[in-house]
């Protein structure tokens, strides 16, 4: 156990709202003992932009780890060479360059189709009836599992998120991720022969051309559906709450005045959709006057650097305006988000814009508060709208 402050939290109501107790810990304990989640939590965005880059300190490589277990050992979990040639492996899948001549395309046909489908209702919950749909369309295209269900994707990617998340060891909860590991292999079984035989820009099809193997390649495919389901889901709707929210700021976008991607960019920072990434203390090490001891647990936490008021003024503002550039919110270090550019286009290019564009006279329903939940995933369950069909 490291040295750092202890900081008790309420589990139930950290996930409600984790920034109170960020803040408090950022401001008082900014490395703590966090003693619910058997971790030492890093909450000041400089000391995670350092210590993320030291992975002989902070190793993403957790032997016998849930992740590892439940859905194979991803790229996410590896260090230095073995994590770098992944990387490089599945670079022609997410470059901006194919983002742009390639997915772009296809992930406005698929926003076309479902507002087209969507617009005659004039009532929707957007969580449910857009942003689910568009992020699973997006990631069928980027894996290459265009044979499957899009609402799998999303049963698939929660069950395995719940699996990994399961320090607790409810078996109910590992069977449903086993459930879901079992039906992405047997998706993967298909789409093979056709993979290898014609590669395509697919994570399937450029994973295959790179020769790596078999087992890796189903990790990273897991991993891809684990984490690339529900952050895009979630900054959609997260997005346009945000600005129907705050109508003066949603003017200013439509109006040209500030960029869709800011927007995002900013929403993001402000309700970081990935919160933590875990690591494991490689060797005995002191950072300031904390020591940390090998294999113990850290958390760096992204949604309380995102809200680090020495780098952002009237941090828990959402605020299109503000300099974002210091935003972690894809992460810090060599283990930064593979999917950012496919999703800032998925999002800020054309989902978000095309929606406002097509729904006219969007606005809240609900009439009451909508609360975003989670802290290492967070986003809204729901986002009723209504708007003139
Ligand atoms: C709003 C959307 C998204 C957000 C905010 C987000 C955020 C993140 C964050 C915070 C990390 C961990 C970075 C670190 O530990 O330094 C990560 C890693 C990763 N993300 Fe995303 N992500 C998003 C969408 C996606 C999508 C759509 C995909 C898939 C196509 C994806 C694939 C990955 C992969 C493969 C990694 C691991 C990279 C590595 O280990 O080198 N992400 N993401």
């Amino acid at each position: 156990m490291s040295t750092a402050p202890r900081y008790d939290v309420d589990p139930r109501k950290f996930a409600d709202d984790p920034y109170p107790d960020l803040a408090a810990m950022r401001e008082a304990c900014p490395i703590a003992w966090v003693p619910q989640f058997g971790a030492t939590l890093f909450t000041r965005r400089d000391d995670i932009a350092v210590c993320e880059k030291n992975i002989a300190v902070f190793s993403s490589d957790q032997p016998g780890g849930l992740m590892n277990r439940l859905m194979g050992q991803n790229m996410m979990r590896k260090d230095g060479e073995a994590h770098a040639a992944e990387r490089h492996a599945i670079f022609p899948t997410v470059s901006p360059k194919t983002v742009r001549d390639h997915w772009r395309a296809r992930f406005e046909g698929h926003c076309r189709r479902i507002l087209d489908e969507l617009a005659p209702r004039g009532v929707a919950d957007l969580v449910r009836d857009f942003a689910m749909p568009v992020s699973a369309e997006a990631l069928k295209e980027i894996t290459g599992l265009t044979n499957v269900a899009f609402a799998d994707m999303d049963v698939w990617s929660q069950a395995m998120i719940d699996g990994i998340a399961n320090y607790g060891g409810d078996p109910a909860v590992e069977a449903r991720c086993n459930r879901a590991t079992a039906a992405i292999d047997a998706a993967i079984d298909a789409m093979l022969p056709s993979a290898r035989a014609r590669p395509d820009p697919s994570l399937l099809g450029v994973m295959c051309a790179a020769g790596m193997p078999e087992e890796s390649i189903r990790a990273n495919i897991k991993l891809a559906i684990s984490g690339g389901q529900n952050e895009p889901r979630d900054a959609i709707a997260g997005l346009v709450w945000a600005l129907l929210d705050h109508p003066d700021q949603l003017a200013a976008v439509r109006g040209g005045a500030v960029g869709w991607l800011q927007a995002f960019e900013e929403y993001a920072r402000w309700l970081s959709p990935i919160g933590m990434s875990p690591r494991r203390i490689a060797q005995p090490f002191e950072f300031g006057d904390v020591s940390f001891e090998p294999d113990e647990r850290v958390f760096f936490m992204f949604g309380a650097a995102n809200r680090d008021p020495h780098h952002f003024a009237d941090p828990d503002r959402f605020d299109v305006a503000r300099d974002v550039s210091k935003s972690i919110a894809f992460g810090a270090g060599p283990h930064f988000c593979a999917g950012a550019w496919a999703s800032r286009t998925l999002i800020a290019d054309v989902a978000v814009p095309a929606l406002f564009e097509r729904l006219k006279g969007l606005r809240l329903a609900s009439g009451r508060p909508l609360r975003p939940v989670g802290w290492a995933f967070r986003g809204l369950l729901e986002l009723p709208v209504v708007w003139e069909a």
